[in-house]
């Protein structure tokens, strides 16, 4: 099968740099960097750039919507995160799972050692300040926004303090930078652009629609049969992903005049209900790898 024909975004250089800018405006009022990942894609919904951006910063990286990933891959991967001496915790920004996690990691393993000196310093009552930082729809504003309560208290002005207003607090401790970075992710790699036009991160638009969904067919078959045999009843064994899709649009009744199969339908529906989390928990990479 032919590669889906991803074409190469170019984001305006002058956009990047407005972002890299505000981050490094930014990066000396926080003690910490939280990047904020999608669980399916850990590693595609990453940017590259964040290491070098935030460099000198303890940076925590949170695998969201770990509702729609698969738990037992969640897990591999934050031990394999782990692994690489990288803090991190899986968190479900829609129910609020993995908030305590979230704060304690924060507290007791990333900023651990800055709250000793402090506390040996009687500086204890200090809050620890966070920057924000995500590719497009990750769920920054839901982190924020579930982290912060429904009623934010915005930090009061102080004077000798700019933009104070910028600020949230999270209980008494902690206080959340409320402007996230947004970064894009890197769409040379073609496993990386098909896998964010998967989970939605980048606009059907800009690729062929069904040629994705016959990918997404052919992971789902050999990653998660059982899914599809569920959902969909379909039977699967080494078919090529347009036999997948035509057998689905069958299995739905999605015909057209002389019996054909409207495979263009059955992609659509395909990719919403998998956007939507109805044919089950899906992780779309391994840590393995
Ligand atoms: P962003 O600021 O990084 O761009 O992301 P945002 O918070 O706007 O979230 C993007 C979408 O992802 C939203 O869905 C949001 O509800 C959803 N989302 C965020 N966190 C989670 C999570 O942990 N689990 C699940 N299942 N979804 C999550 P939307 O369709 O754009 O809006 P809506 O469904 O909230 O109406």
């Amino acid at each position: 099968m032919s590669e889906t024909e991803i074409k190469s975004i170019q984001w305006f250089p002058g956009h990047m740099a407005k972002t890299r800018r505000s981050i490094k405006e930014n990066l000396s009022l926080v003690d910490a960097v939280v990047e904020i990942i999608d669980a399916r894609i850990p590693l595609s919904s990453q940017n590259p750039e964040m290491g070098k951006m935030t460099a000198g910063k303890p940076r925590l990286l949170v695998l969201n919507k770990r509702d729609m990933a698969d738990s037992n891959v969640t897990d591999r991967w934050i031990s394999y995160f782990r692994s690489q001496g990288i803090v991190a915790v899986s968190m479900d920004c829609k129910s609020g799972k993995g908030m305590k996690q979230f704060t304690s990691a924060l507290e007791n393993q990333l900023l651990k050692d800055l709250l000793e000196t402090r506390r040996a310093k009687g500086m204890s009552g200090a809050p620890v300040r966070v920057m924000i930082v995500g590719i497009p729809n990750v769920g920054k504003s839901s982190f924020i926004n579930r982290m912060s309560g429904s009623k934010k208290a915005k930090v009061e002005d102080r004077p000798g303090v700019t933009r104070t207003k910028q600020w949230v607090k999270l209980g008494d401790r902690i206080e959340m930078l409320d402007m996230p970075g947004v970064l894009w992710p890197k769409f040379e790699d073609q496993g990386v652009a098909r896998r964010l036009a998967f989970t939605g991160a980048i606009k059907d638009d800009i690729v062929d629609i069904e040629t994705l969904a016959m990918l997404l067919l052919e992971y789902l078959a050999e990653n998660y049969p059982a899914a599809l045999k569920e959902r969909y009843k379909m039977d699967v064994s080494g078919q090529p992903g347009k036999d997948l899709l035509e057998l689905l649009g069958r299995k739905r009744g999605m015909l057209i005049s002389g019996g054909e199969v409207n495979t263009e339908r059955a992609a659509i529906m395909l990719l919403d209900e998998f956007r939507a989390g109805k044919i089950g928990s899906i992780s779309l990479e391994m840590p393995e790898e």
